[in-house]
């Protein structure tokens, strides 16, 4: 079935999605920073569905040894699921260029690194896939997390586009814009229990999408006419809004 590449393998929506695809019968490469603290649940999926689980060092951050890190993998990736991802601290970002620039690298530039190097082998291959894990915080900007929203606004378009490229390559890339998902990520906030979806929802959905070769996932799929809602209400009223 070959290797699936899971990027930022630490969050936890990407440990649900590796157990789904390694339950479904693919390897695993499991790129993370400190990835060594992935080698007991790595021992864990093999046991359980024996299948190969290589976890590999990666910081989305380090530019330069993105290349060697692809080049580095002795079978290529079938598949790359990119869910590196930091929220940040607004209030932080709004005042101080160091923590804005530290959300637009990790959740836009790192993405753009690393995705440029597989978007170039996939295509030779015409062979693949790449699922980017964006936000619906990227659909409009809002005062509350605006830095946050304008570097998955930025994803959302370059996967966009990497789509209309490598489609005549026969390569499928998926946009996944999750709304609230309980993780380490949101673990201070107050979340709404309607709208608020589990790691292995959010799993499940992915692998449904990219298995049926959809362009764009909104999950849960509520968050889809929620984001037509508000992406519709006029400027001069939004503005208003203390959203
Ligand atoms: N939770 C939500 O409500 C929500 C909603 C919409 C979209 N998303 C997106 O879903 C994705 C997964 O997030 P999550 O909710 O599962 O949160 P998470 O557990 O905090 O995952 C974020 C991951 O990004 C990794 N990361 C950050 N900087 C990195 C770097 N420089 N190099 C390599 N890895 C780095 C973190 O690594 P460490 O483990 O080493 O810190 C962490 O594993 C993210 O892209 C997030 O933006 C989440």
């Amino acid at each position: 079935m070959g290797y699936i590449l899971i990027i930022g393998a630490k969050s936890d929506i990407a440990m649900a999605v590796a157990r789904k695809y390694a339950e479904n019968g693919f390897n695993l490469y499991l790129a993370a920073r400190k990835s060594s603290k992935l080698n007991a649940f790595a021992k864990d999926l093999i046991i359980r569905t024996s299948r190969d689980v290589k976890c590999i060092e990666l910081d989305i951050l380090d530019y330069s040894s993105h290349k060697r890190f692809y080049d580095n993998l002795r079978m290529k990736p079938v598949g790359v699921i990119f869910l590196v991802g930091y929220l940040g601290i607004q209030v932080d970002a709004q005042s101080n260029f160091e923590e804005a620039h530290k959300i637009i690298d990790t959740n836009f530039t790192g993405a753009v690194s690393l995705l440029n190097i597989v978007a170039d082998d996939f295509e030779k291959q015409k062979n693949g896939f790449i699922v980017g894990v964006s936000s619906v915080a990227g659909d409009r900007g809002r005062g509350s997390n605006y830095l946050y929203g304008s570097s998955k606004a930025a994803l959302t378009n370059y996967l966009s586009g990497l789509r209309n490229r490598l489609h005549v390559s026969n390569i499928n890339v998926l946009t996944v814009k999750p709304g609230f998902v309980n993780t380490r990520m949101t673990k201070e906030m107050n979340l709404p229990n309607k709208l608020t979806s589990y790691p292995e929802d959010i799993a499940e959905d992915i692998y449904i999408a990219q298995q049926r070769k959809k362009n764009v996932l909104y999950t849960k799929w509520v968050w889809k006419w929620i984001m037509t809602v508000i992406k519709i209400f006029p400027e001069w009223l939004f503005k208003r809004m203390s959203l």
